[in-house]
């Protein structure tokens, strides 16, 4: 008996809270709820650690090994497929190890836009040419496809010794502007692209 009124009490006294909670309220704006992170539990099944595994690779494709090479092996590798733009072919080259590896015109931008490639603490080509070729250092642009191909001598129509890029880097020695007379001949060792054969 006591307990029975305990419970209609209780229950009364609960309906009046979500009334009174209701009438407050007006209609809930759920638009406007917070949402607060409701913890994740762990699946009560879960697959063992070597599946997990096993579909984390999966998903992940082959794994890749990175071509070890120098910025002027990117250029000349570069100028010999034809000047590939963002949306050309890849492109292949053979690495210091003899690996033949596969680049893509994000590889040539990474030569020119990369600080410390060079020589040790090397400023990145791009940190003077950029924006628009008119005000750049020396009128000239490394930040895209367009600008780096925007004028005939650059590139030397396509032939790498007749451009302007190798007069620089590899005759006159002088870009990046500061260059030490005793900095390495084709700059540092990079990683970039992907070994395809071994
Ligand atoms: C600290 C600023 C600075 C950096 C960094 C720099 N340059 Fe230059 N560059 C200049 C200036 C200034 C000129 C124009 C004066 C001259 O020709 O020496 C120039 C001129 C050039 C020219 C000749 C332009 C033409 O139309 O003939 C080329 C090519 C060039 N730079 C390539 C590069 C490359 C490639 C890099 C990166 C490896 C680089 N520069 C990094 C300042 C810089």
């Amino acid at each position: 008996m006591r307990k029975s009124v305990l419970f209609i009490v209780l229950g009364l006294g609960l309906m009046a809270l979500g009334l009174a909670g209701c009438g407050l309220q007006g209609t809930p704006d759920f638009s406007r709820a917070e949402h607060t992170p409701i913890p994740t539990l762990p699946k009560a099944t879960m697959p063992p650690v070597e599946e997990a595994l096993e579909q984390q690779a999966e998903q992940a494709g082959p794994a890749t090994t990175p071509c070890r090479t120098t910025p002027v092996d990117v250029l000349v590798a570069w100028f010999d497929a034809g000047l590939p733009g963002p949306d050309g072919d890849p492109f292949t080259m053979t690495d210091l190890d003899g690996n033949t590896c596969q680049l893509t015109f994000d590889d040539v931008m990474y030569v020119f836009s990369s600080p410390g490639i060079w020589y040790e603490n090397s400023p990145s080509c791009t940190s003077c040419h950029s924006g628009d070729p008119e005000s750049a250092l020396g009128q000239l642009s490394l930040d895209s496809y367009e600008n780096i191909t925007a004028k005939e001598e650059t590139v030397g129509g396509g032939d790498w010794e007749a451009s302007h890029l190798y007069d620089r880097l590899v005759v006159r020695k002088d870009m990046p502007l500061g260059r030490p007379a005793d900095s390495p001949e084709k700059g540092l060792e990079i990683f970039v692209g992907q070994v395809v054969q071994e």
